[in-house]
C-alpha cells in the first residue's frame, strides 16, 4: 500500500514500492518460459513440484466458486506480498515470516452476539469442511493475482454466535505484537490492523476465512494462521492474521479508511470507474503477465455481489 500520510518515522517512499520494476521483469521472463504448459493444466505444474509446507488435509475443491484462470506461481503468491507488520517491502513478508509466532493462537468472537467466545486455534476451525475456491484477488496498488486459498466460509462462524438484531457490521482485529513484528515497531500504521464488513458483505458465501493456499498450509506472509478473504474488493480488506472478530453496530473504524480516507473506502469495491486519486483502477498487472488486462467492476464477481449494493452510489460509497 502507499501511504500518503507522512509521520517523522515513516518510511521512504522508495522503501514502500521497492525493486518492482526489476522484479517484475524478472518474474515476466521467468514465467513466460513456462506460460505454455501452465495455461493448458493451471497449478499442475507448481502443485507437482517439492516444496516445503504441510499439506492440509481433506480439502475438496469447490468449482462452484473458482475461477478457472490460471493460478498464479506459488512462489509469486509468497514472494511478492503486501504483510506490514512484517515490513514495507515486497519480499520483506517472506524474509520476516518466522517472526510472526502463530502457535499458541486464539480467535475471540465477540460482540452483538449470544453466544460469543475465545476459541483455540484449533478448536475454531475444527468444526469446518475446508474447501479450495480459486480466487482472483486484486490490489489497490492495481496488480493481481490467482489464488487457490484453502477456508471455509466466515458466515458459519457468524451464524454459530447467533448475532442479535443490533449486529449491523462485523470488525476484525489482527495480531498485536511489537515484541516480534518489525513493523509494529515504527509507527507505520495506527495498530493493530483493523477491517471491517457490513453485515450482508460478511455473510456473503464468497467471503472465507483463509487456513492455507495450493492445498498447503498458509505461509506466515499470506496472513497464518487465519485471514479474511474478499475477492470482489480490494486486497487491503482482507485482513491477516486475525485475533478477534466483533459484531457491531455502527459501521468500524478500518486502519486504512482512518489514515486516508479520501484515498480508501469502507467499501473499497474494486471499481474501475473510480480512480484511486493518484492512479487509475481501469487496468490491473496480474503477476506473472506482461501485457495489463482491463480491471472488472467487483473484481469479476458482479454476478454475484452487485445486488449488495442496489440503489448506493459507489462513487461516493467508494
Ligand atoms: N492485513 C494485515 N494485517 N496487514 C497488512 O499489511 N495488507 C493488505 C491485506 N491484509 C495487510 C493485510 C493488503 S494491502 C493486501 S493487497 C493483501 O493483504 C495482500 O495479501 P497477500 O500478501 O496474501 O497477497
Amino acid at each position: 500500500m502507499l501511504i500518503r500520510v507522512k509521520r517523522r518515522s515513516d518510511p521512504k517512499p522508495s522503501e514502500l514500492t521497492p525493486k518492482s520494476v526489476y522484479e517484475d521483469r524478472r518474474r515476466f521472463l521467468r514465467t513466460a518460459a513456462v506460460a505454455g504448459a501452465s495455461a493448458a493444466f493451471p497449478g499442475l505444474l507448481v502443485s507437482g513440484a517439492a516444496r516445503a509446507g504441510r499439506k492440509l488435509p481433506r480439502v475438496r475443491h469447490n468449482p462452484d466458486y473458482s475461477t478457472d484462470e490460471t493460478w498464479t506461481d506459488y512462489d509469486d503468491i509468497t514472494s511478492y506480498n503486501n504483510f506490514l507488520e512484517l515490513g514495507t517491502g515486497k519480499e520483506d513478508p517472506k524474509e520476516n515470516a518466522h517472526r510472526l509466532k502463530t502457535r499458541p493462537w486464539s480467535v475471540a468472537v465477540e460482540g452483538e452476539c449470544e453466544r460469543p467466545g475465545v476459541y483455540d486455534l484449533e478448536d475454531f476451525v475444527k468444526p469446518h469442511r475446508l474447501e479450495e475456491r480459486v480466487y482472483r484477488l486484486r490490489c489497490v496498488e492495481a496488480w493481481s493475482m490467482v489464488i487457490p486459498w484453502v477456508g471455509f466460509e466466515l458466515r458459519t462462524v457468524l451464524k454459530a454466535a447467533r448475532p442479535t438484531s443490533k449486529a449491523k457490521y462485523v470488525a476484525f482485529e489482527s495480531v498485536y505484537d511489537p515484541k516480534n513484528l518489525p513493523g509494529q515497531r515504527r509507527r507505520i500504521l495506527d495498530w493493530p490492523y483493523k477491517e471491517g464488513l457490513r453485515m450482508d458483505e460478511a455473510m456473503h458465501p464468497l467471503t472465507i476465512l483463509a487456513v492455507g493456499l495450493y492445498g498447503e498450509v498458509l505461509p506466515n506472509q499470506n496472513g497464518a494462521p487465519l485471514r479474511v478473504v474478499v475477492p470482489w474488493k480490494y486486497g487491503f480488506k482482507s485482513a491477516k492474521s486475525i485475533v478477534r472478530i466483533r459484531l457491531v453496530e455502527k459501521q468500524p473504524p478500518t486502519t486504512w479508511n482512518t489514515l486516508a480516507p479520501d484515498e480508501y473506502g469502507f467499501y473499497s469495491n474494486v471499481n474501475p470507474e473510480v480512480d484511486h486519486p493518484r492512479w487509475s483502477q481501469k487496468k490491473e498487472r496480474r503477476i506473472g503477465e506482461f501485457f495489463k488486462r482491463r480491471t472488472l467492476p467487483f473484481n469479476g464477481y458482479a454476478d454475484e455481489v452487485a445486488h449488495l449494493y442496489a440503489g448506493m452510489d459507489l462513487r461516493k460509497y467508494y
